[in-house]
């Protein structure tokens, strides 16, 4: 029997939509094709590839992300967002759990790491002048992402349900008692008669105090919407970098 009948077989075509010759127009369907590689472009400019240029902080801080992602997920196997066991099954992950203080560390150590990086990718953004026309919609872009980073920061420091988390999130989400309009202590709160049980700080931990409804809405937000928002965001941002003619170039 001919040796390539499975890469000849109608099952492997239909995945695979080109041959394995190594010609320049297989190389560029093979890209194409493939639904992780087609990220990136068939072809790159050579400036492109310049490291000293990026430094890559923009592609580490999205590495920062997918290990916040997958340790996250290991994380929430063992956690539960009520008072009553928040504490201690964050202790139990460290002591009992195989592997589960590197687990924690990593989360923590990432989540850290996102920050600096995504605020040295926006130094170097600037410095370089890349925010200029045609790429000054991703920078919106990039705003929101800071946004949501520096919220998946904040949300995620409640969770250990600590002395330091409970009294940063207190001291933290104060600020948003004084919004102005909308918090009870932000000036001009009486316009809408807004009070200490329907102002943005009542919206955000779900009472007037950091309690067990605080805890849960921070869980949620940490899990499930701001990781989906700022997934959506990363795949504007990388669709616009695409569409903007790629990464801008040194002069
Ligand atoms: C989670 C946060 C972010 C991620 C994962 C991310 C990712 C990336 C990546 C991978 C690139 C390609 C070039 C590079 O690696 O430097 C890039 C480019 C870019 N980013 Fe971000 N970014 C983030 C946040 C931001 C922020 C906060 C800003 C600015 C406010 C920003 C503005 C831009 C712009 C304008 C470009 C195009 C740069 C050029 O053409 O040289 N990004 N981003």
């Amino acid at each position: 029997m001919n040796a390539n009948w499975i890469t000849q077989s109608a099952i492997y075509r239909s995945v695979f939509r080109h041959d394995l010759e190594d010609k320049p127009r297989n190389r560029a369907l093979a890209v194409t094709s493939n639904v992780f590689l087609h990220v990136h472009p068939v072809q790159v400019k050579a400036s492109a590839l310049n490291i000293r240029f990026t430094f890559c902080m923009g592609g580490l801080a999205f590495l920062m992300f997918v290990i916040e992602v997958v340790t996250g997920v290991l994380l929430m196997f063992y956690y539960r967002p009520v008072p009553e066991y928040a504490y201690t099954d964050m202790k139990l992950i460290e002591h009992t759990v195989h592997y589960g203080m590197f687990l924690r560390n990593m989360h923590r150590w990432a989540a850290h790491a996102m920050v600096i990086l995504v605020m040295l990718h926006m130094l170097r953004v600037f410095l370089t002048g890349s925010y200029k026309p045609p790429r000054q919609f991703n920078w919106v872009v990039g705003v929101m992402l800071l946004t949501v980073t520096l919220l998946l920061s904040f949300t995620g420091y409640l969770l250990p349900w600590d002395q330091i988390a409970f009294w940063a999130i207190t001291v933290g989400s104060k600020m948003a008692a004084a919004t102005p309009f909308l918090g009870n202590e932000g000036p001009f709160h009486e316009i809408f008669r807004i009070n200490e049980f329907n102002d943005m700080q009542y919206l955000l931990l779900g009472d007037n105090k950091v309690w067990n409804n605080a805890l849960l809405r921070f869980y949620v937000l940490h899990c499930v919407l701001l990781p989906l928002v700022c997934t959506l965001f990363m795949v504007i941002h990388f669709w616009r970098i695409r569409k903007d003619g790629g990464i801008s170039r040194p002069l």
